[in-house]
């Protein structure tokens, strides 16, 4: 059975999906704090909280543990720079008691979801692996910890990993099943889609004197799909008895601000509402991802990697979801 911590939310419940579809039993452990109930349409739901360690033990000792995929963790950059004992405790510490009842539970399987944020500031575009890590936000500084964590683990306890380097997740399950809902949404793509579903007054542009052909700052968006592919073939990949370490999942291709509000205003058909304000701190004019090494030692290759797949899939979902 695939542990799926953090698998109510919104890239966890993606990847649940796909582990079912290819004949894996999961199990979702998630505090629903930001995860969604309705998410869990596959595998056994555990209600639980990584901070509790006695009922992550009740769960490895009910349930025969192989790998563990873990999602769990705050992910709103501005908050973690005002509060970042928050940040430390779930990101970090609540990592280090899964790592520990996994240790004692012998499971040696674990892909865990990394992110671009600990770059920082990029000196070279496109940013591969070898890339300097030098986050420039508690979030960020989190979850390089963590990596530094499974790297010392990996040597001494012989803990078997991938830590995958997300880049932005977008898009929603071709089925439409499930999709992106955060609360509070900072995403772009749900953004735009909330403005012309009419539950947000206007979208908001930060910056558009950047050194970018339109001045808007450009991000390389994955769709989630593809992401949630990808964690199938690290588990493959660990299971062969591949070497521990972290890859980069992106689309190689960046987008403007301004193109995914112009395509979003494409496909929809609708007209959005947009405002200018000022940079914000520390967002890089343009982050894009080489994920090269995915595709040669993982065999991964993304299936959507057009923008108007990804916010055709995305804008499918929120109009259903919408209605409900
Ligand atoms: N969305 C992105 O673009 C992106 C990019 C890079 C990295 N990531 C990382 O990917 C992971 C998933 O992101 P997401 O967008 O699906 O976020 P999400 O908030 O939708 O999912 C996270 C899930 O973890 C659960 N959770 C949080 N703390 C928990 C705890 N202590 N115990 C049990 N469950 C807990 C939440 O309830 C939620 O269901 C996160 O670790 C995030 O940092 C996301």
């Amino acid at each position: 059975m695939i542990l799926v911590v953090g698998g109510a939310g919104y890239i966890g419940s993606h990847v649940n999906k796909a582990l079912s579809a290819h004949g894996h039993e999961t199990v979702v452990l998630d505090n629903l704090v930001y995860g969604h109930r309705e998410f869990v349409k596959w595998g056994t739901f555990t209600l639980a909280d990584l901070a509790d360690i006695d009922s992550l033990r009740l769960v490895f000792k009910r349930y025969n543990i192989e790998a563990v995929m873990h999602f769990a963790a705050y992910a709103y950059v501005g908050e973690s720079v005002l509060d970042p004992q928050k940040y430390y405790l779930n990101n970090l510490r609540n990592t280090l008691n899964l790592l520990q009842v996994m240790a004692e539970a012998d499971v040696k399987h674990l892909v865990f979801s990394s992110t671009c944020a600990t770059y920082g500031i990029p000196i070279k575009i496109p940013i591969d692996e070898s890339h300097p890590q030098a986050p420039i936000n508690p979030y960020g500084r989190s979850k390089l910890m963590v990596e530094h964590v499974l790297d010392d683990y990996s040597r001494a306890y012989g803990l078997k990993y991938v830590s995958l380097r997300y880049f932005n997740a977008a898009g929603a399950d071709p089925d439409g099943d499930i999709g992106e809902q955060h609360n509070p949404e900072t995403h772009l793509i749900p953004l735009v889609l909330n403005t012309i579903l009419n539950k947000c007054s206007s979208v908001t542009i930060f910056g558009i004197d950047y050194d970018t052909p339109d001045g808007t700052c450009i991000r390389d968006y994955i769709h989630v799909t593809d992401l949630a592919n990808a964690h199938l073939l690290a588990l493959e990949y660990l299971r062969n008895g591949g070497r521990s370490g972290a890859f980069n999942l992106g689309n190689g291709n960046g987008f403007s601000v301004n193109a995914v509000i112009e395509k979003a205003v494409m496909i929809t058909g609708e007209k959005i509402k947009v405002e200018i304000a000022g940079r914000r701190e520390g967002d890089p004019p343009i982050l894009v991802g080489s994920a090269e090494k995915a595709k040669a030692v993982l065999g991964w290759t993304p299936q959507y990697p057009d923008l108007e797949d990804i916010l055709d899939t995305a804008w499918q979902w929120h109009k259903t979801a919408s209605t409900k």
